[in-house]
């Protein structure tokens, strides 16, 4: 009781305070009493209240979390770590990822799909309601909106997440600055809609939005489909994001309109089923790789053999940024500009940490 008035008065606070001062004044004030009474100012961790529970659609829920001080903020389109305490407090916790979306007074949301046997998405339904804390990690990725006049958002189910976060961001700012956003959906069945309520705000504020719907028998996204609903696709940036076997689909779809594969940018939500292990296919040593974004090269030796390009770049000494390194967060992912490379690629986009050489000279880029 007195805790729930507690954590409540905590929220009303940072909704309403610049974080920095309640930082400064939690940091100076870190007394073991403070501490007791209030865990959610009085910590070093960096936390979210869940606030709100919305029921999206069957087996997916929105958590609205109201972060504490130490939240640093994000760009849409990015995402969060969430530390789930499955097994208790004390025991280690299961670290899950998920695309948010930054909502008004420093508030974000997260929204789940509880997949069957899926640990970390059951726990959060069944135990995330209004008032519980949740510990976070600082958001991370590159799957952000650079500016790009023409943009096609390319999801399925859940992949629609991330969408969402960048269509909301530009529709929050100034309207001569919103750049022309398109978003084209699968889901399942029509009850299966992620975001059904905003998605009629969006098309009214000039998004263009279709939905289609794999479950059904002659309904899925083809090329020729694809063409018919974003005529000007090969005008557009597509951020694509969806299960493995949509992805795929997707890429070839788009590669056989002819669109630039740079220009398509991918997010994904788990680790790819199958990943090509060259070991023995292909002799590393001699092989230069150059990192144009940084203006290195590296040239790899016989030591670097069977190692993964990022694994092989920290070695020389290259200061790269990863996350998971297991090829589903996308932080260390590159855009492959010359040679060849194996492994978990999608494109031309290249996964660092579970990607390898298979070309004498690989450029790689930003
Ligand atoms: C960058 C990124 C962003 C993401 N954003 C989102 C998002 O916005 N929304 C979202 O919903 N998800 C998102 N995800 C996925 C999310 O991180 C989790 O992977 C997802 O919620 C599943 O976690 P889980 O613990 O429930 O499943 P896990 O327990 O990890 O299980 C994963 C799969 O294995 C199966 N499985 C588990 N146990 C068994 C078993 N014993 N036998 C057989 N099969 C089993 C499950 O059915 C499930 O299909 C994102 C992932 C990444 C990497
Ligand atoms: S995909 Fe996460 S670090 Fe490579």
């Amino acid at each position: 009781m007195l805790e729930r008035a507690v954590h409540g008065a905590s929220r009303w606070v940072l909704d309403r305070v610049d974080p920095q001062w309640v930082d400064y004044v939690a940091s100076n004030t870190m007394t073991d009493i403070n501490r007791r009474l209030n865990r959610f100012i009085w910590t070093y961790e960096l936390q979210a209240q869940v606030v709100r529970v919305i029921d999206e659609a069957p087996g997916v829920k929105t958590f609205e979390l109201r972060p504490n001080q130490l939240w640093r903020g994000m760009q849409p389109g990015q995402h969060i770590e969430v530390l789930l305490p499955v097994d208790g407090e004390r025991a280690a916790p299961l670290r899950r990822h998920y695309s948010a979306t930054m909502l008004p007074r420093g508030r974000l949301s997260i929204t789940v799909k509880r997949l069957i046997g899926g640990q970390g998405s059951s726990w959060m339904h069944e135990h995330l309601r209004p008032g519980v804390l949740l510990r976070l990690g600082a958001a991370q990725g590159s799957f952000v909106h650079r500016g790009q006049a023409k943009v096609l958002h390319l999801c399925a189910g859940s992949g629609i997440t991330p969408a969402h976060s960048m269509i909301e961001s530009q529709l929050s700012g100034p309207e001569d600055q919103r750049s022309d956003q398109q978003l084209i959906a699968q889901f399942s069945r029509t009850e299966d809609i992620i975001f059904k309520a905003v998605l009629p705000r969006w098309q009214q504020a000039g998004v263009k939005v279709d939905t289609v719907f794999g479950g059904q028998a002659g309904a899925r996204l083809t090329a020729e489909k694809l063409q018919a609903l974003c005529p000007d696709v090969l005008e557009r940036d597509v951020y694509l994001c969806g299960p493995e076997g949509f992805m795929d689909t997707m890429m070839s779809h788009l590669a056989s309109l002819g669109v630039d594969l740079a220009r398509v940018h991918t997010e994904r939500f788990t680790a790819p089923s199958a990943l090509v292990n060259p070991t023995g296919a292909f002799s590393a040593e001699g092989t230069e790789v150059v990192f144009k974004h940084l203006g290195q090269r590296i040239t790899l030796t016989a030591a670097d053999q069977d190692k993964t390009l990022l694994q092989a770049a920290r070695d020389h000494g290259l200061d790269l940024e990863a996350g998971c390194c297991q090829g589903m967060c996308g932080t260390c992912k590159l855009t492959v500009h010359e040679g060849e490379v194996s492994g978990n690629t999608l494109g031309r986009a290249v996964y660092m940490c579970t990607a390898y050489p298979a070309s004498r000279t690989v450029v790689l880029g930003a």
